[in-house]
């Protein structure tokens, strides 16, 4: 079922996520009311911290083997991944009506456009070039089954936030239980 309902290859999955979560931040600065603002912004963390993982189970092993300069590819995307983490994690403790806030959002928002314009401009057509297309549609699938392991998204609007941080389980932070759930490891 999962991998049926893959449309395309990895590629167009993870292009897709980028459109959504660069189109989420848009919308949490569109809106003012701190219940909303939370909800999208706790949907934009899970979708993007969901997105870095498969990147990192899926997507590095073929750039290491197929491209090039394939390792230091990896290398530099997982020092992004490092910092977008940071500044989630800002933001997840942050006041959603404080300065602190909107300058964590807008630094997201910077390393997410970087993010993405390196690896749609560079990596992935180069992965589109040299994988098998074979291989890069079986990882659509993975990609998606792996997405699905943690909980998705409350609901913009309705006092769901406590429901999914219970459903995305107690602990730390909500980027680190999120990461937790997705890649298996212990929570700590
Ligand atoms: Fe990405
Ligand atoms: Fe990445």
């Amino acid at each position: 079922m999962t991998s049926s309902q893959a449309s395309g290859d990895v590629i167009d999955v993870l292009v897709s996520d980028h459109r959504d979560v660069t189109a989420l931040i848009g919308e949490i600065w569109a809106v003012a009311d701190p219940m909303i603002r939370r909800d999208l912004t706790d949907t934009a963390i899970s979708e993007l911290v969901r997105h870095a993982v498969a990147e990192e189970m899926y997507v590095y092993p073929v750039m290491r083997k197929y491209l090039a300069d394939g390792d230091k590819a990896v290398e530099h995307d997982v020092e992004e991944h490092k910092e977008l983490e940071r500044t989630m994690k800002e933001l997840e403790a942050a006041d959603v009506s404080s300065g602190e806030f909107d300058a964590a959002l807008r630094r997201l928002e910077e390393l997410l456009a970087d993010h993405v314009r390196d690896e749609e401009s560079e990596q992935f057509p180069e992965l589109r070039r040299r994988v098998p297309g074979e291989e890069l549609t079986e990882l659509a699938g993975k990609v998606e089954t792996a997405k699905k392991l943690a909980p998705t998204r409350p609901h913009p609007g309705a006092p769901n936030s406590q429901l999914f941080h219970k459903l995305v389980g107690p602990g730390v932070g909500l980027v680190d239980r999120l990461r937790d759930k997705l890649t298996g490891r212990a929570t700590r």
